[in-house]
């Protein structure tokens, strides 16, 4: 998920993808997929809405989610999607004749996937007008008697039952908490969820390492310096605040990797994707840090094999250990340090990170980070401040 894109998200690909690997083919379940077309409960579109044909680069601004291109984005991102794929239709079940709520539902290809192993009824909740679109997805595939569209927010709906037995979402950010959508899905939990049942994905981690990234910290940071002979370095201050979203060669990391945090959707509150943790970061070669780098994995635990996927890729930051796998649209969070530091192999960054969301705007989010190092060659400690927006 990232609306981000849409807006003005400073991305850039420092490594072009070569994409030779088609999606895999999938054992298909045989399961029956029911032809009826009676509509089903979603309200009609409400006035106030624009029909997409209609709609101006404003009303994007503000519901970049009603716009097809993002979920064009998050749906060729094969690793994600072919993985919600994988755990429904390798794990059906966890689905067949249960209630399901999809928090979030996009174009309903979550929806459409329990569907279609036999789930007994789909809640699919959609605050933007891309419900409209999921409800006509849904009657041309013909499960509009097992999939109700409920456009609205989770926040403020009414489900037409009591409670459901698995909650599926898509719901993690840049950052893994970028949007603070997870807090949707935690309140989706509380009010609806059954006892025992099943929230998908329910174990989410985030980590941390460190890279070399001089000629990109030059172009991006230290350009506003001089520009054209003038002292633009106010904007050297924000550019540096901004994290920024790109996938990372595997060759510039300097350091191992450590886990930040784990979180358990099913059984967290709130309040726990706000969280401060020390990290230590030891580095493997002689080399400079010039930034420290963030990305996540997600699991689904309950599946009868452990399945997930980890926004490392074979591109990034996955050294070739383990099963290759492919940049996501998730890429990796860089985050650049002001000091350069000259490490020697076996010394060791340290330091404390802090993520909340922001005060003002829940959705954005807000990273202190608190480092100290004591290098044969190099010294320094310092606070850093960045806002994710
Ligand atoms: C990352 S997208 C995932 C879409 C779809 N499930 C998929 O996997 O392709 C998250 C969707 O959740 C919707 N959403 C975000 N917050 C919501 C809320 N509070 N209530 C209902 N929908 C929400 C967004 O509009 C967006 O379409």
């Amino acid at each position: 998920m990232d609306a981000q894109n849409l807006t003005n998200q400073p991305t850039k690909t420092r490594f072009q993808y070569d994409d030779d690997e088609k999606a895999e083919t999938i054992d298909e379940v045989a399961t029956e997929s029911s032809n009826l077309e009676n509509d089903t409960a979603m309200g009609e579109p409400e006035g106030s809405l624009v029909a997409s044909d209609e709609k101006t680069s404003a009303d994007y601004y503000f519901d970049s989610y009603s716009h097809f291109g993002i979920h064009e984005e998050m749906l060729k991102d094969v690793v994600r999607t072919k993985t919600y794929q994988n755990v429904i239709y390798k794990n059906s079940f966890l689905f067949k004749d249960k209630i399901v709520l999809d928090v979030g539902c996009g174009t309903g290809i979550l929806s459409l996937f329990c569907a279609k192993v036999g789930a007994k009824h789909v809640y699919a909740v959609e605050c933007s007008s891309m419900a409209d679109t999921a409800q006509e997805i849904v009657k041309h595939n013909g499960f509009s008697n097992v999939i109700t569209i409920l456009k609205g927010k989770i926040e403020e709906i009414e489900l037409p039952v009591a409670q459901v037995d698995v909650i599926i979402s898509e719901w993690m950010g840049y950052f893994l908490v970028y949007e603070n959508m997870l807090e949707t899905v935690l309140y989706a939990r509380n009010k609806w969820l059954v006892q025992d049942g099943l929230v998908m994905p329910d174990k989410a981690s985030l980590y941390l390492t460190a890279i070399e990234d001089a000629d990109y910290k030059d172009e991006k940071i230290e350009f506003w310096n001089s520009v054209y002979g003038f002292d633009m370095s106010c904007i050297r201050k924000q550019s540096i605040m901004e994290p920024l979203v790109d996938i990372v060669d595997q060759k510039q990391i300097v350091t191992n990797s450590q886990l930040l945090k784990t979180m358990d959707i099913s059984k967290m509150e709130v309040g726990d994707a706000s969280f401060t943790v020390p990290f230590k970061l030891v580095a493997e070669r002689d080399d400079y840090i010039h930034a420290l780098v963030a990305y996540f994995d997600v699991s689904f635990t309950k599946c009868h094999k452990l399945m997930g996927f980890s926004t490392v890729s074979v591109d990034g930051l996955n050294k070739g250990e383990g099963p290759k796998s492919r940049a996501t649209h998730w890429k990796q969070t860089v985050l650049y340090l002001e000091d350069v530091l000259s490490i020697c192999q076996g010394e060791a960054l340290t330091g404390t990170l802090t993520v909340e969301s922001n005060k003002k705007n829940p959705r954005d989010v807000d990273i202190t980070l608190n480092y100290v190092f004591n290098g044969g060659h190099c010294k320094a400690s310092r606070t850093q401040y960045y806002r994710m927006r």
